[in-house]
């Protein structure tokens, strides 16, 4: 066994040694390719099993499945399927084929093909190595394009020159992988680069793509670097026309940053954050609501993300307004924050970073959001409090009790609450 694949967890290469002999019963060939090829030389975690088999064979998926006792979802539009062990490991199979690109920026119209096209079709060297799974050369690197020497060079390289041209995406993932490993795109692939973008062809994409494009690199560790890194080399302008990194946003990008990875540690077990919508709803500040509805429909964001790009647009005003102030009770600020999602919140205190805000958002963070009432309208009607309207003022004093710190249990909760005097049945 060679020694990239030893880098794998036994569970995964046990189930890469099986796809290898099925493969080999059957007469074929299987490889470990893209992204889990290149991590595994670097020695960096990647779990994202992708293998390339050829030639096609219909079969092969369906009995893998049944060997590994797996879940099988095929996509027939792209002639793939998803494997799903029952400890949960994903493998994508594929069969090895090569592309044509009708037009730039199009969809490619794909041809059965040996592993050799299958890679030189892909984005940058270092992503077209592949490991063969076959037993007699188990973990044996296939490196037709010097992968690996781009890799210790630490070198962004296209494989063909119209790279950028027929698939524009490239320029935005070219720029994640500079940034994220801390590589160089290499000369003439920058040159190459700076041509595409400089002929506008991120805007030859389509909105969909661009999409999910943008939101891999906004979700990267140290987003901002990356999104800096993309407005110097191509622009903002294929996201919007109003997109801008004038340099007050640039300190405002950073400081997003922070306030993640300070939430982070402070409440890990909250839930996680939609952290590329942060800085999408940063990057899109000199948009109006309008233009961002639109905005929204074009790129297919969901209806909860649009909520939270327009909710901040909408109420960070006057949340700052309120929030800057000295002494603003704690009923004040949970009515200003509760209906605002964690996202927005944080935006708010990164954009506005006077020193009382932040004290109170952070006090509502720690102590106050999501509190619990400690009695409910059962217990109003329990206590033989005829239900009405008023139920809910009621409740209503018991959270501004509790979030004052003058109730702090139960027991508290209902002696206040038999103090009423209510009609009774
Ligand atoms: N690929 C490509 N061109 C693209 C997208 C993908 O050539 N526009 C190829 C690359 O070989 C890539 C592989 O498809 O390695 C898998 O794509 P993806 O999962 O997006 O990339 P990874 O390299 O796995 O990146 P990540 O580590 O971010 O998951």
């Amino acid at each position: 066994m060679k020694a990239y694949i030893k880098r794998l967890p036994k569970q995964f290469r046990d189930l890469l040694y099986l796809a290898g002999k099925l493969a080999s019963q059957k007469g074929m060939n299987v490889y470990l390719v893209g992204g889990c090829v290149r991590d595994l030389i670097l020695g960096a975690p990647n779990l994202d099993l992708d293998i390339v088999v050829q030639p096609e064979c219909p079969n092969f998926t369906s009995e893998l499945a049944a060997r590994l006792n797996a879940r099988m979802v095929v996509h027939q539009r792209f002639k793939t399927a998803t494997l799903i062990t029952p400890r949960k490991i994903k493998l994508d199979i594929a069969t090895a084929r090569s592309e044509i690109y009708p037009q730039p920026a199009s969809l490619p119209v794909v041809i059965p093909a040996g592993i050799k096209e299958d890679l030189a079709r892909r984005d940058f060297t270092i992503n077209a190595l592949a490991i063969d799974l076959l037993p007699d050369n188990f973990g044996g690197l296939v490196d037709f394009y010097n992968g690996r020497q781009d890799l210790e060079k630490k070198l962004i390289r296209i494989l063909h020159d119209s790279s950028f041209i027929d698939d524009p995406t490239r320029i935005i993932r070219a720029v994640r992988f500079e940034q994220r490993l801390k590589f160089k795109i290499e000369p003439y692939s920058l040159e190459l680069l700076k041509d595409a973008s400089g002929a506008g062809m991120l805007n030859q994409v389509s909105p969909h793509r661009l999409r999910d494009e943008l939101m891999l690199i906004l979700k990267e560790e140290g987003a901002s670097r990356h999104i800096l890194r993309l407005n110097t080399l191509a622009g903002l302008d294929f996201i919007h026309s109003k997109c801008e990194l004038p340099r007050k946003n640039l300190i405002y990008l950073s400081q997003i940053e922070k306030e993640i990875s300070s939430f982070r540690s402070m409440f890990p077990k909250r839930r996680a954050l939609d952290t590329w919508l942060m800085y999408l709803t940063a990057l899109l500040a000199n948009l109006s609501k309008e233009e961002i509805k639109k905005f929204s429909r074009r790129f297919g964001l969901r209806k909860g993300e649009e909520k939270r790009v327009i909710s901040f647009k909408k109420f960070s005003p006057s949340a700052v307004l309120k929030l800057t102030r000295k002494n603003v009770p704690v009923g004040e600020i949970y009515k200003i924050l509760e209906p605002l999602s964690f996202e927005v919140i944080l935006l708010i205190k990164a954009k506005y970073g006077k020193k009382t805000l932040r004290l109170n958002i952070e006090n509502y963070l720690r102590h106050h959001n999501g509190i619990r009432l400690y009695a409910s309208g059962n217990d109003l009607n329990k206590l033989g409090l005829l239900p009405g309207a008023y139920y809910k003022r009621i409740l209503n004093q018991l959270l501004h009790l509790q979030l004052e710190g003058k109730i702090s249990s139960r027991r508290a909760a209902l002696s206040w609450i038999r103090r009423f005097k209510c009609p009774r049945n």
